[in-house]
């Protein structure tokens, strides 16, 4: 039954409530909820629909099978870059990178920018956060105070796009930060969700009117999501973050989302005194700082987009001296960190109830793979009874609440990386691999994490080296 109320919508994640707050309570954003007019059948409804008033038009229906160019690219030369946006810049398309304050975003784009221009393609880069002056100190001290990048500092969203849309529109442009733009149509100050979401939408209109690669930069709030409203993220075509510890030199380029390319891809890059460094290897320097022999270290053999990449995973078990002990985790997700905690505990009957967990993913990398259960739980183990596990070993496997382990995706591709980087022997999941993995690594296949733990206990025992027992 519809009946006429009045809504009110938030602006920045779309939640509808019955009655006006400061504060959504969906999304937490303040001063977002407006009234919206219309009927609604109760929340989440909408506005109840009219019926349609004659025929509509005939839209023309095509084959699947059809030729369809693919979109041209802008590529900047910059491998890591261009992979994670599939291929290079799409003209036309609007693109967000987002990542914390401090990072490296507006050093990686003035790079991408200079070296887009290099090859020939007009660029400008808008800075709202900076003075031309402080650019250009930049641009010196990267070594790109010759590159042929227009600059402009400047927060009027109106004076930019009046100023880009004079004479041919560029083939690319950055603005650095969407956070600092405004536009006179609305009285909120810069920065407030309707200010960030009604520039966005302008520069997005821009980028399709006049064919321009539009890329924004956003911050990103404590809870890790670009600041403003979660409506831009919808805006674009391409989501990136570009992520990493602060102490780290470490920097991950990753695509969360892209129109035209695939998702979760990853390019990784390091920060120097001249800039952003490209890792075309990124498990060697993942593993490079590692120290054999040490218990509590395990390597995953994990799938970063469609790279293989290894990476060490350190934990670290101690006496708590709280009432609840701790559960500190970087680089991986805490929830799955409780859940091959309570397997151990359930499955396998190790209880870590009174001690203090440290989970850490070396190089500043951020695992989202399930894949990463095994190898998660493994250094828990050579944690807890002060073993290492075995030398020059990778380990990957999926583990399920019975303490099953599950084959993972990609088995091949993440042994031929070990291989490659001179590892012997992997620990897997039972059964999938043995028939087509790489002939000189040596498998040991476990079926569940009790399985594991019993491995792990035999396999410690035998000399130091861990490289006798062909099984283990
Ligand atoms: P910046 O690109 O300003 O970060 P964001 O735009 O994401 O806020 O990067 C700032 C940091 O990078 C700063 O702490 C200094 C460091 N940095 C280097 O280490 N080497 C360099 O060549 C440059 C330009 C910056
Ligand atoms: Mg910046």
């Amino acid at each position: 039954m519809a009946k006429a109320s009045r809504t009110f919508v938030c602006q920045s994640c779309g939640a509808v409530t019955p009655r006006w707050a400061g504060r959504c309570e969906s999304c937490g954003e303040w001063n977002t909820i407006v009234e919206e007019a219309g009927t609604t059948g109760g929340v989440g409804a909408g506005p109840a629909a009219k019926a349609l008033k004659g025929k509509g038009r005939t839209i023309e229906l095509v084959e699947m099978s059809g030729e369809s160019a693919d979109p041209p690219r802008y590529e900047s030369g910059m491998g890591e870059f261009d992979r994670v946006t599939g291929g290079g810049l799409v003209p036309g398309s609007a693109l967000l990178i987002g990542g914390d304050p401090g990072i490296g975003k507006s050093t990686l784009l003035l790079q991408v920018m200079a070296a887009l221009a290099a090859r020939g393609q007009s660029v400008v880069y808008i800075s709202g956060e900076e003075a031309i002056a402080q650019v250009r100190m930049r641009a010196r001290r990267l070594g790109l105070a010759e590159a042929p990048v227009q600059l402009g500092a400047e927060t009027n969203l109106k004076d930019i796009i009046g100023t880009l849309e004079n004479g041919t529109a560029p083939d690319a442009v950055v603005i650095d930060s969407i956070q600092t733009m405004w536009t006179e149509t609305l009285d909120s100050a810069p920065g407030t969700v309707a200010q960030v979401r009604a520039s966005a939408q302008e520069l997005v209109r821009f980028a399709k009117k006049r064919n321009t690669a539009v890329i924004l930069v956003g911050h990103v709030t404590k809870e890790g999501q670009i600041a403003g409203p979660r409506v831009v993220e919808h805006m674009v075509d391409a989501v990136i973050y570009f992520e990493g510890e602060r102490g780290h030199q470490f920097r991950i380029l990753r695509a969360v989302k892209n129109r035209f390319g695939p998702a979760n891809e990853i390019g990784v890059f390091e920060m120097g005194e001249k800039g952003l460094g490209e890792v075309p290897n990124p498990s060697a320097l993942f593993l490079g700082e590692r120290d054999g022999g040490t218990s509590g270290s395990s390597v995953f053999a994990g799938i970063e987009g469609t790279r293989p990449v290894l990476v060490e995973i350190q934990a670290l078990t101690a006496q708590s001296t709280l009432g609840t002990p701790r559960r500190a985790v970087v680089g991986w997700d805490s929830g799955r960190l409780s859940m091959v905690l309570a397997v151990l505990e359930a499955r396998c009957g190790l209880s870590l109830a009174g001690q203090d967990v440290y989970l850490n993913v070396a190089g500043g990398l951020r695992i989202n793979e399930p894949a990463a259960d095994l190898a998660v739980a493994a250094a828990l183990i050579s944690s807890i009874t002060g073993k290492p596990l075995p030398e020059n070993c990778v380990i990957f496997g999926e583990i399920s609440l019975s303490g099953a382990v599950r084959p993972v995706s990609q088995m091949d591709a993440r042994l031929k990386e070990a291989e490659k980087l001179g590892f012997s022997r992997a620990i897997l999941p039972a059964g999938a691999a043995r028939t087509r993995g790489p002939a000189a690594l040596t498998f040991t296949e476990i079926s569940d994490l009790a399985g594991l733990i019993a491995k792990l206990a035999a396999g410690g025992d035998k000399g130091s080296g861990g490289r006798r027992a062909a099984d283990m």
